[in-house]
Formats: C-alpha cells, structure tokens, sequence
C-alpha cells in the first residue's frame, strides 16, 4: 500500500469534503430540494468523521507526543464546535427548505471552513508529520476510522 503522509492524507480528505459541500450548495441554490438535502446530509456525515478523525486520533497523538495540549489543537476543537453549530443551522435550514438562510449559513460555513483548513494544512500537519513518530500508523488508523 501507498505510505501517506498525515498531511496528504488529510488535506486529500477537506477536498473530498469542499467538492460534497459545493455539491449540496449547488443543488440548492438550484432549487432541488430532494437532491441537495441528500448531498447536505452525506456532507456532514463526512465533515463530522474528519473532525473525529482528528479529535480522537490525530490530536490526542500529537498532545501525547509533543506535550502541547493547550495549544494550537486546543483552538482547532474550538473551531470545529463552531462549525458544528453552524451545521446544526443549516439542518433546521434545510428541514425547512428556507433556501435564503441555508446558503447564508453556508456561505459563512465555507468561510470558516477555509480558514481552519488552512490553518491545519499550512501549520499544524506539517507539525504532526515532524514531530510523530508512527505517522504512518496513525494514517492507517484515520483511514480504518
Ligand atoms: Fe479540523
Ligand atoms: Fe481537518
């Protein structure tokens, strides 16, 4: 099997997230209720075992091994509760098919999104490669999960 690093690995996976999200967001804002309330529902389905990819294996791993638990994976959960309660929005959007506030909501989901992405992509898996010693192992262990 193809060795990845964490950073591949999980910058390949906010991807496959955003191309779901965009998906949704297009369906909506076209009017197809039935198709985009699916495709918002496999988006978070996805979007919430990513956080939990990190929140249960990635970041426990990195605290154990680098000590630095207040940190920056400290402000990521922060953010990740965020946008969770922005989901949370956008469901009771879309049980209610108010199209105006669902992609309002989304608009600000996308924005915050991309920040934390960023941030993830640009400092803290580049920090996770470095300073983890069973990288690979623990990409197994994302992709299992
Ligand atoms: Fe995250
Ligand atoms: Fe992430």
């Amino acid at each position: 099997m193809l060795t990845q690093t964490i950073s591949a690995f999980m910058t390949s996976h906010h991807k496959e997230c955003d191309e779901q999200f965009a998906q949704a967001e297009e369906s909506v804002a076209n009017g197809d209720w039935t198709l985009g309330s699916k495709q918002w529902q496999a988006f978070s389905a996805e979007l919430e075992k990513h956080f939990t990819r990190e929140e249960t294996i990635l970041f426990p791993e990195f605290e154990e091994q680098t000590g630095m638990t207040g940190g920056p994976t400290q402000m990521m959960r922060m953010e990740h509760e965020q946008m969770r309660a922005l989901v949370n929005e956008i469901n009771t959007a879309s049980e209610n098919k108010d199209k105006d506030h669902f992609l309002a909501l989304t608009e600000t989901l996308m924005i915050t999104m991309q920040q934390h992405n960023m941030k993830e992509e640009q400092i803290l898996y580049p920090m996770t490669d470095q300073s983890l010693s069973n990288a690979v192992a623990i990409v197994d262990k994302m992709k299992r999960n």
